[in-house]
């Protein structure tokens, strides 16, 4: 697989950020994308010091328009690897205590952005990783939103597995992340980098990534 150019939604913060640099420390350009332009521009200067090329786009996913400039510039720049990762993590409430606001926004985010994404870069895209969450397998209490956009999403990825499509999918399902190194009883985040990384390269479509299960 050539070293090609990959979008990483919500790449400000987080896992997203943490594969930023990893994919770029692999020798790829990185399209960096988030709503938080100080911390975008925080990473895009650690990638361009550790010698790579990263640019930057501002974006909320929950507005079409800001969307369709985000997608225009994944188009114009020939993106060939789109990583779905940006979400909105569970407020952990029963659904009685949460308002249409929270529901729109979290499934919006979370579940028709990535679809609209992959439909409209679907051209020009080799690979694309979405990550869901353990969470997109498992029903959890409190999680009814979360649960159904990464059900949803999870729903939509094996369907479009089935369609003749050209590019390779990759779904992640992983349960806490150490995206900080504060963070307690979650899975170390080179690990998880190391074998989403790898995973894309075998061209797998499925990656459960337990912490429950390993010694990690
Ligand atoms: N961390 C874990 O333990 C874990 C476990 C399982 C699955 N996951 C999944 O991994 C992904 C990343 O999670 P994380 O823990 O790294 O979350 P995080 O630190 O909260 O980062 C979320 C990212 O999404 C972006 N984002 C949120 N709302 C957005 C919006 N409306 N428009 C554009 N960007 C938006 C944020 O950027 P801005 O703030 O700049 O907008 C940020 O870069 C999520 O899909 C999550 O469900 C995480």
């Amino acid at each position: 697989m050539s070293l090609n150019k990959v979008l990483i939604t919500g790449s400000s913060s987080g896992l997203g950020n943490h594969l930023a640099l990893h994919f770029s420390k692999k020798g790829h350009e990185i399209l960096l994308h988030g709503r938080n332009e100080k911390e975008l521009i925080k990473i895009k200067n650690k990638i361009n010091k550790n010698g790579s090329n990263a640019e930057y786009v501002v974006a909320d996913l929950s507005n079409n328009h800001e969307l369709e400039l985000l997608c225009n510039k994944a188009k114009k720049e020939n993106i060939k690897i789109l990583i779905n990762n940006a979400g909105i993590t569970c407020p952990g409430l029963p659904l009685k205590e949460l308002s249409y606001k929270n529901i729109d926004f979290m499934i919006a985010v979370n579940l028709i952005a990535p679809i609209k994404i992959i439909n409209t870069l679907n051209k020009i895209l080799d690979h694309v990783i979405n990550i869901n969450s353990m969470v997109g397998l498992e029903a959890k209490k409190n999680r009814s939103i979360y649960a159904s956009s990464k059900w949803g999403l999870r729903g939509f990825s094996e369907s479009l597995k089935k369609e003749e499509i050209l590019y390779k999918i990759l779904d992640v399902y992983p349960t806490n992340i150490k995206t900080w190194p504060e963070r307690e009883n979650a899975m170390d985040i080179n690990f998880v980098l190391n074998s989403i990384y790898d995973a894309m390269l075998k061209e797998e479509e499925e990656l459960i990534l337990d912490g429950r299960k390993q010694d990690v």
